[in-house]
């Protein structure tokens, strides 16, 4: 995996977000190029880093192409992690990033119904993941989130259903 030292350390809105993860993604095909760009404009990335104080380690399940433990690594909020996925192909693409000397991320791919990582980590997220588990699955999905117990803050967000503008359509849920 790549590492850099990186100048964006705050992170205050989408363009911020959007400008951040251009920066450290190498190029990586049209369709995947305008994701990276784009994204942060429909997932309302800088709130969720306002939610998280920095810590040192998060466990991001279903990160995707990993851009919110990016996020987090560079704005200096976590200094490790896991980032876990389905998608093989995602978790390449996170694995080619930047980032900041010092920080190490392990970005796994993992199956549906793998045993979490047994260590604890001081925060939980969960972005987006819901609505891609099928309808049948997931109450236990959540339970087994959950159960495992890996943080004493679990930040669960998904699309809210009630349609309101891009950027806002994000419902978040915060255990503690
Ligand atoms: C909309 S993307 C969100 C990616 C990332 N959380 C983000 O905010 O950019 C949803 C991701 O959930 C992953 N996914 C779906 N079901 C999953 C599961 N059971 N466990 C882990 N990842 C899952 C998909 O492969 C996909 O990458």
């Amino acid at each position: 995996m790549r590492t850099t030292t990186n100048p964006y350390k705050m992170i205050n809105s989408a363009k911020d977000a959007s400008r951040l993860l251009v920066a450290v993604y190498p190029r990586t095909g049209f369709l995947r190029d305008l994701i990276i760009k784009w994204r942060s404009y429909i997932c309302p990335y800088e709130e969720l880093l306002r939610l998280i104080p920095p810590r040192e380690s998060s466990l991001d399940i279903g990160c995707g192409m990993g851009m919110l433990m990016l996020l987090l690594a560079h704005s200096g909020k976590i200094k490790k992690g896991i980032g876990l996925d389905i998608s093989s192909e995602a978790i390449q693409l996170a694995r080619l990033a930047k980032l900041p000397k010092g920080c190490e991320i392990d970005f796994r791919c993992v199956s549906p119904d793998e045993a979490y990582p047994p260590e604890r980590f001081d925060f939980v997220t969960c972005i987006d993941v819901l609505h891609h588990v099928p309808s049948s699955k997931q109450r236990e999905f959540i339970r087994r989130v959950v159960r495992a117990n890996l943080a004493d803050t679990l930040i669960f967000k998904d699309v809210s259903q009630v349609p309101c503008g891009w950027h806002g359509q994000a419902c978040y849920m915060i255990l503690c």
